[in-house]
């Protein structure tokens, strides 16, 4: 197989399709297409939603084009992905202020059909209750971006593929990760557990758009494109998925070797 920029690839006996573009602006531009497509062909969608650098710049140009051509969000319903333990919904860490911040402030979108795992109070009632809410509203779309450790969501390396909304303990690796991007730069204030969705429930949306961009996401991208579905590459998972879309920039898809 043949990797060349600005394409798009099937590849060869998995659903998973593969658009490889420049950089950061173009790869947010080919996935706010799927996400627009999403949203304007099912005005009810349930999207699941993630946080991190990765989709601010899509949730920019969601509300862009929101302005601008008033496709709207109010009878859409969305999930995120995770939340940090211990931090309230007001905490400026917390992933529900950035979803306020970067996308439902500039959207239409009715707060109450915002949905996140709340990552204080009882944990596992909080995860008992997630589920249930993922059961009864089916995801149509998962957006998601990708750890330098292989991570989706907050599930770290050695999760079960089976694994629903749950408790975790993050990886050093990942909390540097998210020290160096958010927390003024100090590990210290980077939560050490979150609660996220398990990956099988990431596996029960109806479609999956994973972003990567960057050289510290080429390794998990080569284990999820060309390697062999293990739980020590969480992202692996998706091989099995009926419907991928990878939109990956040069740099992530640097060591992509495959003929
Ligand atoms: P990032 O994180 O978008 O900040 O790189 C991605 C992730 O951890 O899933």
């Amino acid at each position: 197989m043949f990797f060349k920029k600005n394409s798009m690839i099937l590849l060869e006996g998995q659903k998973m399709k593969l658009i490889i573009v420049e950089n950061y602006e173009e790869a947010s531009v080919e996935a706010a297409k799927v996400m627009l497509e999403q949203v304007r062909s099912n005005p009810k969608s349930h999207l699941g939603l993630a946080t991190g650098s990765t989709p601010i710049r899509l949730y920019e140009l969601m509300i862009a084009d929101h302005k601008l051509n008033n496709t709207s969000y109010r009878d859409i319903k969305t999930f995120n992905l995770d939340e940090y333990c211990g931090l309230q919904s007001t905490h400026p860490q917390s992933y529900h202020y950035f979803m306020n911040k970067h996308l439902f402030d500039g959207l239409d979108i009715d707060l109450h059909n915002v949905y996140l795992p709340k990552g204080f109070g009882d944990i596992q009632e909080n995860c008992d209750a997630y589920n249930a809410l993922l059961d009864k509203n089916g995801l149509d779309l998962q957006l998601l971006g990708i750890g330098s450790n292989g991570h989706i969501g907050f599930n770290e390396p050695g999760t079960a593929f089976e694994s629903k909304t749950h408790y975790i303990e993050l990886e050093e690796s990942t909390r540097q990760d998210n020290a160096r991007l958010f927390f003024n730069g100090n590990i210290d204030e980077v939560p050490t557990h979150a609660i996220t969705m398990g990956i099988q429930n990431i596996l029960d949306a109806k479609k999956i758009l994973l972003i990567a961009c960057g050289e510290s996401k080429a390794k998990p991208i080569q284990t999820l494109v060309e390697g062999q579905m293990t739980i020590e590459c969480p992202a692996s998972a998706l091989q099995n998925h009926q419907d991928v879309v990878v939109i990956v920039d040069t740099a992530a898809a640097s060591l992509l070797t495959k003929k």
